[in-house]
């Protein structure tokens, strides 16, 4: 199989991660939860992803929580801010983990729309939208329909400027681009690991510069007379059993990315996703595309259903995502509604062979 759907989850990933896995399901019991051994060594698993995650995003490791996905840890930054009726800002690009979390939580949803790939009509849009009376601003750092980048450390320093607190969705770019919540001034990045990240399915994090609102009630291992969830991160948003082996895995990622060239990540990256463009519009395929994207691709073939083309393609054995990618609100900005595009998404694994592959497949579908 060619695999081409990374922005729905990596599929392959270094082997140190489910060897990882596996040596967890082996030894580590519950974290945090008595003092014996296989405790121990689970806390001791724990903390060394969680520091390693620190490390990577330039955070201390208790400011570091274990989520379930990314889902989980924008329902916790979005709770944490918003009220019923609250006017919240939020770039026309979200996924449903942001629109639907916001609908459920009764806000007033205040999407900010520019071109595609032009970075500086999106801060415009934003600074216009950004009024005082706004509860938060929610924005993703990279499509993950379109892979349009777009400008967080700026539109943070718009929010820093008028007091509104900023939460970032850097489920596309974690892994890729630098992530950087200090310098974002963002309250809370979110982000899931077992994407550009390389972790397992399952695992999730979330940054934490404020202080954030549980959602989920229960057991920490610590405090435990106290029925109120403890005021300390990461005990305060982390209820219940960890996914240890999960969480041992990602920390196996985290290693390996550590050992790699982020800058050679992203120029190889951005050399095969300039390839498949060729190749696409050589055959006069329709995309979707700028000077500054991540590894993101919508395209559409014009004899073709976008979900036909899909099933064709998995037939051929190729594997990559058609429809609205569950981001309406994006393909509504793209004017790509109803029936969205079809979307090829690299990884560092990607090779250029497979992308040939790729286009020969696209040419026999365009016959
Ligand atoms: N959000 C993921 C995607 O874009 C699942 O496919």
């Amino acid at each position: 199989m060619i695999y081409l759907d990374n922005a729905a989850t990596t599929l392959r990933k270094p082997p140190q991660v489910s060897d990882a896995v596996r040596k967890a399901l082996r030894s580590c019991a519950n974290p945090g939860r008595g003092g014996h051994a296989a405790t121990v060594r689970a806390e001791e698993c724990v903390y060394r992803t969680r520091t390693l995650a620190a490390e990577c995003f330039g955070l201390e490791p208790e400011q570091v929580c274990f989520t379930g996905n990314a889902t989980d840890a924008l329902n916790i930054a979005l709770r944490t801010f918003v009220k019923p009726g609250d006017r919240v800002v939020l770039s026309g690009l979200e996924h449903n983990a942001v629109t639907r979390t916001l609908t459920g939580l009764g806000a007033e949803l205040v999407p900010v729309t520019a071109p595609l790939f032009d970075a500086d009509r999106w801060l415009e849009a934003f600074s216009d939208a950004l009024t005082p009376d706004s509860a938060v601003c929610v924005c993703l750092h990279a499509s993950n329909v379109f892979g349009t980048i777009l400008p967080v450390r700026q539109i943070g320093a718009l929010c820093a400027e008028r007091s509104i607190p900023f939460v970032v969705d850097a489920s596309q770019s974690a892994g890729l681009l630098p992530v950087r919540p200090a310098e974002w001034k963002a309250a809370f990045v979110a982000m899931p690991g077992h994407k550009g990240l390389m972790g397992p399915q399952g695992t999730g994090l979330l940054l934490c510069r404020e202080q954030p609102e549980p959602l989920r009630f229960g057991g920490t291992g610590s405090s435990s007379l106290d029925q109120n969830m403890p005021a300390e991160l990461p005990d305060r948003v982390e209820a219940g059993t960890l996914n240890v082996p999960g969480i041992a895995g990602l920390g196996a990622a985290l290693a390996w990315l550590r050992q790699q060239n982020p800058e050679e990540l992203l120029r190889r990256e951005r050399m095969l996703l300039a390839f498949a463009l060729r190749g696409l519009r050589t055959m006069g395929v329709q995309t979707w595309s700028g000077p500054d994207q991540i590894g993101v691709l919508s395209f559409r073939l014009n004899n073709l259903d976008n979900e036909e083309a899909a099933t064709r393609y998995a037939n051929a054995g190729i594997a990559l995502r058609a429809g609205l990618h569950c981001a309406p609100l994006a393909h509504r900005t793209g004017g790509t509604l109803p029936n969205g595009t079809v979307r090829l998404s690299l990884s560092v694994f990607t090779e250029q062979k497979e992308l040939e592959g790729f286009l020969a497949v696209t040419k026999r579908l365009l016959k």
